[in-house]
Parts: structure tokens; C-alpha cells; sequence
């Protein structure tokens, strides 16, 4: 039987599992809530646990209900839109729990900021996850294109996201997800039947050479089911614990969203924005020579993109920027590549001339020819 993770204090993995989703919100949050298109904003959280660990420590749904209130309480002071919160718990006596600390929660919040009743809609429902997910009512909601959606998954294991849900979730729109995979425990059992109902480890390449980067192969597995005609961003977060490794995917189809989630990897990992563990053997955080700067993961995107450049497969900024994106690194590794071309002359640009590598959804276009 899986261990109860609020039974006990949350340990350091679970920590950065939980300050990765926090921090993923918090970009989120303030984009959706002030984007003119979205009427309303919906934050489900389908496997929310009891709300805390057994030393205090805030579980997912009070970290996204602290993240709502903004600094200052700027976002929730000044919400504009109607604001729900819906947090799953398959467990009875874990949703009861869950509901009575987010009761507490709210309404010590309102207390202190004496602010009368709360903006925010919180509901607590105590669902198994396929049955919520599929529930007509919120099908409704997550399809609803004027409806701004974050999804947190936090699953225990593998078996809850399998290819259907992934699909489903990566055709809702207006919709970023991020869930929670044992990345260890599909390497392990992937001959098991009971495994291969769920994910066809047939089409993953595990390199046992490299067990530490048993995750990226899990990410590059979600990213092949992703029809080719679709433009989505998709990344993945490695975390070790023990001899295991876990870790998050995270989907997006504006790259916005990927350009925020990016941002919070590259934070948390400033080699390759994409582990907790070295994944690119590339330093000693120990030795004198700890240098974030000689990064093996953006010297091999830096060389892709300026083949890519130099081969006409990369024709403009924009191309070039959503490529970047697509490989793992932020945008300004593009705009790099293209300033160094450019000052050698082995590039020209045309059109409308900016080296702008942020926002790139607002970036207006120019071409680049060989010299
Ligand atoms: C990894 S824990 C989530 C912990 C939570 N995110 C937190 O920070 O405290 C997974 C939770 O999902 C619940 N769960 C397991 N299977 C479920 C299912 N099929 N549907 C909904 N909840 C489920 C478990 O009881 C457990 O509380």
C-alpha cells in the first residue's frame, strides 16, 4: 500500500516538488487573471492530499490558495473575474481534513486582512480522479475556451495519467497542466503487463547507462504523443530521491506558459533547467571550477540552433525563438546565437529588426539570410 505522504513531514524532494508547483502558479496566476479574453479562472487540484504535512508545512492546495492572494494581497483585493478553486481528494477522511484546513485557511486570512468574505470560490470534492475528470460539468469547464484553466496533478506513481488523459488534457484550451510521475518505477516494471496498460514502455528508450536520465526519456515519451499539427510546449523536471528518480511534466500550448515554466526550471537548475541531480554530468558544485556559465545543455542548443541558422531550417526570430523553447532553454540563447552570426557576417537580417526574447508572442517577425 503507498505510504501516506501528509502522515509524515514532507521530505526535501517533495519539498521542490511542492515549491516547483507553487512557483509555477505564481507566473501563472497573475497571466490568466488579468488576460482580457478570460472570464473566468478555474485552479483544479485533482489529487490534493489532506492540506499539510504532519510538522505544518503547506501541501499543494494552501500553497496555490497563499500564491492567489499575491504581495500585498494585490490579486485577490482586485480579482475582476470570478476566482474558483476545486480541490479533489479520492479519500474520505482526507478530503474532511482537507476541507476543514482550507476552512481555517480562509478564514484566518480574512481575519487578518479584515476583508470580509473571501473573493475566491474554494470547494473540496472527494472524487475518485477519472470520475472527476471526466465529470460532464467540469468537461464543460475545461473546455470552455473563455475559461482560464491550471491543472495540478500530483498523483501517486504513474497510473492515473495515461495516454487518453494526457491527450485530453493536452486538447483542453486555455489550459496549462503540470503533474507528477515515478519516472524510477516505469523503468523498473516496464515489461510488466500491468505497466504496459498504462504506458507503452516499448516506445520509451531507457538508457540504462544513464539512470538520471530516466525522466527526460518519460518527458520525451508525453512529447511523441503530441500530434505533429499542433503547436504545444511540453517540458519536464527531473528530481532524485534516494536511488529514484521522479519527476514533473508540465504542458502548455502558448509560449508564454512555457517561457514561464522555463523560467522557474532554469532557477532551480542553472546547468540545464531541467533536474535536481547533475543530469548532464557538467559540474561539482563542490569545486573551485563551479561555473553555471559553461553549461553543456545551452552549448549544445547554442550549436543546434546555429546549425539550424546556418542550414535555412531556422528561416526567422520566431521560428528560431519557439525552437528554442522546444529544445529546453529560454529564448535570449536564441537571440544570442543570432548576435554572434551577425557581428561574424555570416548572417543578415530583414524585416522588422528587434532582438526582443521575452513575451515572444508579442515579438514582430524578421528573417535571416546566409551571407
Ligand atoms: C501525492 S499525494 C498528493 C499530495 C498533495 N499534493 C499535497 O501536497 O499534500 C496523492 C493524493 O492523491 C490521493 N489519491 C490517490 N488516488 C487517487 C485518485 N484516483 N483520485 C483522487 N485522489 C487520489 C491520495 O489519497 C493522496 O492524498
Amino acid at each position: 500500500m503507498t505510504k501516506d505522504i501528509n502522515k509524515e513531514a514532507f521530505d526535501d524532494s517533495t519539498k521542490l516538488k511542492l515549491e516547483i508547483f507553487g512557483n509555477c502558479f505564481r507566473e501563472w496566476f497573475p497571466v490568466f487573471k488579468n488576460n482580457l479574453f478570460i472570464k473566468k479562472v478555474f485552479v483544479y487540484d485533482f489529487f490534493a492530499g489532506s492540506g499539510m504535512d504532519s510538522a505544518g508545512n503547506f501541501g499543494s492546495p494552501l500553497i496555490l490558495l497563499n500564491e492567489s492572494k499575491g504581495k500585498n494581497r494585490a490579486y485577490c483585493q482586485n480579482a475582476k473575474i470570478p476566482i474558483s478553486f476545486i480541490f479533489n481528494e479520492s479519500k474520505k477522511r482526507k478530503a474532511d481534513k482537507l476541507k476543514a484546513t482550507t476552512q481555517q485557511f480562509v478564514s484566518a486570512c480574512e481575519i487578518e486582512n479584515c476583508c470580509g468574505k473571501c473573493e475566491y470560490t474554494v470547494t473540496i470534492r472527494n472524487q475518485d480522479f477519472k470520475n472527476d475528470f471526466y465529470n460532464p460539468e467540469i468537461q464543460n469547464i475545461l473546455r470552455n475556451e473563455n475559461y482560464g484553466k491550471f491543472i495540478l496533478l500530483d498523483q501517486y506513481g504513474f497510473k492515473e495519467i495515461n495516454k487518453k488523459v494526457f491527450l485530453d488534457l493536452v486538447s483542453l484550451p486555455k489550459t496549462d497542466f503540470i503533474f507528477f510521475i515515478s519516472s524510477s518505477f516505469i523503468k523498473r516494471f516496464k515489461e510488466e503487463p500491468t505497466t504496459k496498460a498504462y504506458i507503452d514502455t516499448g516506445k520509451i528508450n531507457f538508457d540504462d547507462s544513464n539512470p538520471n536520465e530516466c525522466h527526460r526519456q518519460i518527458g520525451n515519451y508525453f512529447r511523441s504523443l503530441i500530434p505533429n499539427d499542433k503547436e504545444y510546449y511540453l517540458h519536464h523536471f527531473s528530481i532524485k530521491k534516494g536511488s529514484n528518480y521522479y519527476g514533473l511534466i508540465f504542458g502548455t500550448n502558448h509560449t508564454l506558459g512555457m517561457e514561464k515554466f522555463l523560467k522557474v526550471c532554469w532557477a532551480k537548475d542553472e546547468f540545464s533547467g531541467e533536474s535536481n541531480d547533475n543530469i548532464n554530468n557538467d559540474h561539482d558544485p563542490e569545486s573551485l571550477f563551479y561555473k553555471p556559465e559553461k553549461s553543456i545543455k545551452r552549448e549544445e542548443v547554442r550549436k543546434l540552433i546555429e546549425d539550424k541558422i546556418l542550414t535555412q531550417e531556422i528561416p526567422n526570430n520566431l521560428f528560431g525563438l519557439k525552437y528554442t523553447l522546444r529544445q529546453g532553454c529560454m529564448p535570449v540563447l536564441f537571440t544570442e546565437v543570432v548576435k554572434k552570426l551577425e557581428k561574424n557576417k555570416k548572417i543578415g537580417r530583414y524585416g522588422y529588426l528587434n532582438f526582443r526574447s521575452t513575451n515572444i508572442h508579442k515579438a514582430p517577425e524578421y528573417g535571416l539570410t546566409i551571407l
